[in-house]
């Protein structure tokens, strides 16, 4: 049993809470929010933690192992430090800092206090992409020649953000996940539709050392809600549709081979369409996998699947893919 308080009740802080306060492994002390009214609403569904506008105090707490961050992206670096300072472990929600050298910073620091440094790539806690990821490495789709992405909604605009700063993370997590490997080209374009300045469509292009090449389109104006990433292999083709609520994944048997040509010019393609099949899929939810992981790694000191390096990789991709969106609005 492992005791964490958590640092920002808005949005997303209830799903890390709710989760919390279902694991049988994890006790929660603190709810700690600026906001008078966003901590009566967490008392009034969970009458018996400590409820403070104050992180120091909840820092200062002997009996609390770890930290769980989810405020806004300016506040993670000071927060995540002090705590550390205090001998926290931190899990910070994605992404881990608004910057690559801030979050060089938390790793060094991490390193030096020797404590567990988390980001919450929910991601790659997630049984689909697991699923994926053992059957790109098994070989079944062939070699991987490209992956595209979509993560687009009629979604909330938020002023002091880049689209790709919202939801990039997710997309990266995914792709780096899946690979293993980073980027050594970086392209984005988009445009700043409804608020001047402010972007809220962005293409990010990639290529990798493997010669793979992913597309990644992101959007807060679309006429639906669409999260779905698609894997083209040499030998099948695989898409994963997260908004699908039965068959998440479905491999397709299907590709184009090309015969050497007889004579010059004379190129001949066969196309194959064999059957489709969704895998099963495991039902855990894939915050409740993430808490317990932060959790195991508190307790066994090893580090998690998604470390501070992990969220650093897809900090530095989101930076430069930044700086060209906004180069191109
Ligand atoms: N994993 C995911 O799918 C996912 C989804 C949404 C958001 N997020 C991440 O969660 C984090 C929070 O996002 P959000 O949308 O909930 O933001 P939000 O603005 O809705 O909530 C942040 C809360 O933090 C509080 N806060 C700010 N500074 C504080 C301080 N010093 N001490 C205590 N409380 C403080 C605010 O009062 C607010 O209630 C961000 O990093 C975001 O990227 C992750």
């Amino acid at each position: 049993m492992k005791t964490f308080s958590i640092v920002g009740y808005g949005y997303w802080g209830p799903n890390l809470l709710r989760v919390m306060d279902s694991s049988q492994n994890i006790k929660v002390k603190h709810v700690c929010d600026l906001d008078e009214k966003r901590l009566k609403e967490a008392k009034e569904k969970y009458p018996d933690y400590i409820y403070t506008k104050n992180a120091d105090a909840v820092f200062e707490d002997k009996e609390v192992d770890g930290i769980i961050l989810a405020t806004p992206i300016d506040m993670h670096y000071p927060l995540a430090m002090k705590a550390m300072e205090h001998g926290k472990d931190v899990f910070i929600e994605k992404p881990i800092t608004g910057s690559s050298d801030e979050a060089s910073k938390l790793i060094a620091f991490a390193r030096e206090k020797k404590k567990i440094l988390m980001t919450g790539h929910t991601f790659v806690f997630s049984p689909p992409v697991r699923k994926m990821k053992e059957i790109v490495k098994s070989g079944e789709l062939g070699e991987i020649f490209f992956i595209t992405s979509s993560r687009v909604n009629l979604g909330i605009h938020r002023k002091s953000i880049s689209v790709i700063w919202d939801l990039a993370p997710h997309d990266l997590s995914i792709i780096y996940y899946i690979l293993d490997e980073d980027p050594i080209e970086i392209n984005s374009s988009g445009r700043d539709s409804i608020i001047k300045g402010v972007p809220d469509v962005a293409f990010i292009s990639l290529k990798f050392p493997s010669k793979i090449v992913a597309n990644i389109e992101l959007s807060w104006l679309a006429p639906t809600k669409i999260r779905r990433t698609i894997i083209v292999g040499s030998k099948k083709m695989l898409i994963y549709d997260d908004s699908d609520p039965v068959d998440k994944i479905k491999v397709f048997d299907k590709g184009i081979e090309m015969k050497d040509p007889q004579t010059f010019g004379e190129y001949q393609l066969t196309y194959r369409t064999g059957d489709m099949y969704a895998p099963r899929i495991d039902s855990a939810e894939p915050l409740m996998v993430e808490m317990e992981s932060f959790r195991e790694a508190v307790e066994t000191r090893k580090t998690p699947l998604s470390d501070g390096e992990f969220g650093l990789r897809i900090v530095k991709t989101i930076e430069t893919a930044d700086k060209k969106l906004y180069a191109s609005l």
